[in-house]
């Protein structure tokens, strides 16, 4: 198992692994993605073997807080530690944020096994260029 820190991973391989979770919609283009990249604070890629078996990103201030997004486990290497491995890792880049904020459609349980709790605030989006 390898970790990289902020290094651009095969895109190929990338979207690949958001095809397999079902994020199609704006991740399916090089281009947009490593845009996405560039311009993300922390990111991490966990390889096993030549494989991208895992990814997460994370944008923060350092200081007050941290928004996880994009986390991902590659559906052949799950149930083995890398999703924690890969939240872990990027809250541990920014030691001194107060709050890490992030929003799940179905894996809240495994947030919640990380410390995660509900927000006490109503979360809010406004979706743009849909
Ligand atoms: C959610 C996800 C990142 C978890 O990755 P993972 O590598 O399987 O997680 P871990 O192996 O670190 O699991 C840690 C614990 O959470 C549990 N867990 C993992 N996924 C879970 C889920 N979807 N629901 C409930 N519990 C889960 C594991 O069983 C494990 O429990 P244990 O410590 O009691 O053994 C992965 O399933 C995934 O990529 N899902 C699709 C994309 C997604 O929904 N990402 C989150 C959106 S923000």
């Amino acid at each position: 198992m390898r970790m990289v820190e902020n290094a651009l991973p095969d895109l190929t391989q990338l979207i690949e692994l958001y095809r397999a979770v079902g994020w199609l919609q704006c991740h399916d283009d090089e281009k947009f993605v490593k845009n996405i990249l560039l311009n993300t604070d922390e990111f991490i890629c966990i390889y096993i073997g030549n494989t991208l078996a895992a990814f997460g990103r994370m944008l923060t201030d350092y200081h007050m807080s941290a928004f996880l997004d994009d986390i991902v486990v590659h559906p052949g290497f799950r149930k083995m530690g890398l999703g924690s491995a890969v939240v872990n890792h990027l809250i541990s880049k920014a030691p001194e944020v107060k709050k890490v904020k992030l929003t799940t459609f179905h894996a809240s349980e495994f947030y919640k096994k990380l410390g995660f709790t509900n927000p006490s605030c109503t979360p809010m989006e406004w979706i743009l260029n849909p």
